[in-house]
């Protein structure tokens, strides 16, 4: 998706123009250029349609916000290496969530630290006073970490200050004032998530701080009062909790208006590393209380998790999406602290995840998430195979031919009368390289084997173990929604409740996808092999 042209043109301000035009001519494409050495080997992992960034290294998505037709995405940057390292705010933008335009670097750290994690917000009624009269200012809040103070063992390494932009987010300018949070004396203390409480009137600020999310509420989103704890004795505590996001959400069957607390922490993933939990209860202004409903399934289930895959890690939503679209947007960093500074790309490192719809949903007494690929993916289907009730006593193999290819693909079937069968997917290629995944009905758990999908030796804790997922589940009958790229694998089961997205580095695409049962009379009632096209 690298050097898309950006096509509506009709509400983009000059400045974006210049700005991309800029981008293009940078020096970057050079190192990508078909006939330089590096390219082959640059390119042979990156993904055909997940962000990337064009160069160096990229972790969390940043001050996500939606507005006059463009989405624009910030991350973790450093401009200098492919690890980490003093942390900006890289930039993207797109119209359609999938064709993204890299900008230049939105915010640069300077002597009072580094740039961390962070969101951002239009002020669109001028509270902040940081409107120049003609738009509405984007004020962006992120975390300033001192790495002086951090070497010197200090406690009070990270504050809180915030950025604005006066014209839609191209360019930023450092609040003269920061920081606007000092630190309390708490060593981790990052990520602050802005979201406009629109019944109180009031901006809601929520932040990690080692062991559980901190509330605060302003008027003007310069001034900020604390108002509440959550979190110390409930939920997955394996690490530090990071990059919360916080927001209200329709039930849709229900009508009820639910608040979702969005909650990272780094390692205690289920499946080791680094992964995302979440909440869901009521908010009064003032406190986050769990949904009893909620909490009590909490209490058999310890945590519920957004993925169960490896590799979705500090995944935050939009801010600014339009109502009348229906629909929260979340990304992941698609990658875990565990590896992701030695996985074997040679010029930039780390993809984020497909953009997700996020819905809530009444499960029973309980509510829950469940994420489903953006819609817009539908938009890039081409060439598709389509197969009706296959009887999985024989194996189903499809190989790429004059098909859809497997690298660029979306997949979606259901499952009948899987009983108490183990239905295994295995994708290879020529080179031997298998990626296997499934449901073992039996035990209710869903799978996924990397250790032979390629790549592994750059980190002993990449290939690991079988990842496994709960499937809450009885029916006998399963839906799955797959999104296959070069390097990796979101897989949506069950209506989105149960997601495992992982990253592998084969030497040769897939060709070749095989469904086998280990019992009779599964059926698969609709195969959609699509393959995705993007310009
Ligand atoms: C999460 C995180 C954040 C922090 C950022 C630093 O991956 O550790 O808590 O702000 O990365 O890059």
């Amino acid at each position: 998706m690298k050097n898309t042209v950006i096509t509506k043109t009709a509400a983009l301000p000059v400045l974006l123009f210049l700005l991309i035009a800029c981008g293009q001519n940078s020096g970057k494409k050079e190192a990508s250029a078909p006939d330089s050495p590096v390219a082959g080997e640059e390119e042979h992992y990156r993904p055909n349609f997940h962000f990337t960034p064009e160069e160096k290294w990229m972790n969390d998505p940043n001050g996500m916000f939606y507005y006059n037709g463009y989405y624009h995405l910030f991350f973790q940057h450093y401009p200098d290496s492919t690890v980490w390292g003093p942390m900006h705010w890289g930039h993207a933008v797109s119209t359609d969530l999938l064709n993204w335009k890299e900008l230049p670097i939105a915010l640069y750290p300077g002597e009072e630290g580094y740039i961390f994690s962070g969101s951002a917000v239009v002020d669109h009624d001028n509270t902040s006073g940081l409107s120049d009269g003609r738009t509405p200012p984007v004020v962006a809040m992120y975390t300033i970490h001192d790495p002086k103070k951090r070497d010197n063992d200090q406690i009070d390494v990270e504050t809180q200050g915030i950025a604005y932009s006066t014209d839609e987010g191209m360019t930023w300018t450092k609040y003269a004032n920061n920081p606007v949070i000092e630190n309390p004396g708490i060593r981790d203390f990052r990520d602050p998530k802005v979201v406009r409480d629109t019944l109180r009137n009031q901006w809601v600020m929520v932040l990690a701080a080692q062991d559980r999310a901190k509330f605060y509420r302003s008027d003007n989103l310069k001034d900020w009062e604390f108002l509440s704890d959550f979190g110390t004795d409930t939920g997955a505590h394996g690490g530090v909790w990071e990059c919360p996001d916080f927001f209200p959400m329709t039930v849709e069957e229900t009508g009820e208006t639910k608040w979702v607390l969005i909650q990272s922490l780094n390692p205690g993933g289920p499946n080791g590393g680094s992964a995302t939990q979440y909440f869901v209860g009521d908010f009064d202004g003032t406190t986050f209380t769990p949904d009893p409903g909620f909490e009590a399934e909490l209490n058999k289930r310890k945590a519920f998790w957004i993925d169960y895959g490896r590799d979705n890690y500090a995944g935050v939503t939009w801010s600014g999406v339009p109502d009348s679209n229906g629909r929260k947007l979340f990304i992941g960093w698609m990658s875990n602290w565990e590896y992701a500074q030695q996985v074997p790309t040679t010029t930039w490192r780390s993809a984020m995840t497909l953009p997700r719809e996020l819905q809530l949903i009444k499960s029973g007494t309980t509510y829950q998430l469940s994420s489903r690929p953006i819609r817009e993916l539908k938009d890039f289907r081409t060439k598709a195979i389509k197969k009706q009730d296959i009887a999985l006593d024989s194996p189903f193999v499809y190989h790429t031919e004059d098909g859809p290819v497997l690298n660029n693909t979306e997949i979606a079937l259901n499952l009948k009368g899987i009983g108490k069968s183990t239905c295994t997917f295995r994708l290879y290629n020529a080179k031997g390289d298998t990626l296997s995944f499934g449901l073992n009905n039996a035990k209710r758990e869903f799978f996924i084997n990397r250790a032979k999908a390629g790549q592994t030796d750059f980190s002993e804790k990449f290939a690991g173990k079988t990842a496994v997922a709960p499937r809450f589940s009885t029916s006998d009958a399963l839906d799955i929604h797959i999104v296959l790229d070069k390097t990796s694998i979101e897989i949506f089961y069950d209506n989105g409740t149960v997601v495992m997205t992982e990253i592998f580095f084969p030497e040769a695409p897939f060709e070749t996808l095989s469904l086998t049962t280990d019992t009779s009379g599964v059926t698969a009632k609709a195969i959609a092999i699509h393959e995705l096209k993007f310009n």
